[in-house]
């Protein structure tokens, strides 16, 4: 089956003082996605937002609403996602002490489940869960901050998911995060990802024209 290729800009590099404006421009221009990332100060360095801000934006688009949960024990919290406009849930397997449990509950909530895995972490955490995923989330840096450099091994990593996902026969969406851009999008692409986090990338002084560009070369690959 071939995948739908998509980019998800993430509001982590938005301008905080007129974020309802921000989103419009991007998403106004062809994205389906706004990736949200949330971060306690515990799983990660920083700490970005939560709930109000989320819920504040919610009525500003339709596209979907992408949760990145980067926050120590996520199942505190995922009803609330929910109850504020979530329609994916990103949880770090890092985080969760019982990730099986974790994403059954996100799927409770009817949206989509995703997990993440940090670049230390082998795709062999996803072994006995991976049938349940709308989606895995490889971060191609370490999370926690936007403007980092891609690490390259990953490359190889998202190649491997690829292969698992097929085998299996599995209808998975692979997101890359972490240091997309010009210089590294036609990598992750023709390694098997399809969905795009693009912050520092994205959020720059023609916002609508790097949706723009990103959006096209996105079309010139196929996933499947
Ligand atoms: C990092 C976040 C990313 C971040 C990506 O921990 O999960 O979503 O916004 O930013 P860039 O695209 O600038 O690396
Ligand atoms: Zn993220």
């Amino acid at each position: 089956m071939e995948r739908k290729n998509v980019l998800a800009p993430s509001i982590l590099s938005a301008d905080f003082r007129c974020l309802g404006e921000d989103i419009q421009r991007v998403t106004k221009a062809g994205a389906e996605y706004l990736h949200i990332d949330v971060m306690d100060g515990m799983f990660v360095p920083s700490i970005s937002f939560g709930m109000p801000v989320i819920k504040s934006v919610r009525d500003v688009t339709d596209c979907v609403f992408d949760v990145h949960l980067m926050i120590e024990n996520p199942d505190r919290y995922l009803e609330d996602m929910v109850k504020c406009g979530a329609d994916s849930i990103t949880v770090h397997a890092e985080a969760a002490k019982h990730l099986h449990r974790t994403i059954q509950s996100i799927k409770s909530l009817g949206v989509r489940a995703g997990v993440a895995l940090n670049p230390a972490t082998p795709l062999s955490a996803l072994d006995y869960v991976l049938p349940d995923l709308d989606m895995v989330l490889l971060m191609t840096v370490n999370p926690g901050f936007g403007g980092q450099k891609y690490i390259p091994a990953m490359t190889e990593k998202i190649r491997t998911l690829r292969m698992k996902a097929k085998e299996q026969g599995l209808n998975l969406d692979i997101e890359v995060d972490g240091g997309i851009n010009d210089d590294t999008i036609r990598t992750v692409l023709e390694a098997g990802a399809n969905i795009c986090v693009g912050g520092s990338a994205v959020f720059n002084e023609d916002r609508e024209g790097s949706v723009r560009k990103y959006l096209s070369i996105m079309a010139e690959y196929t996933t499947y």
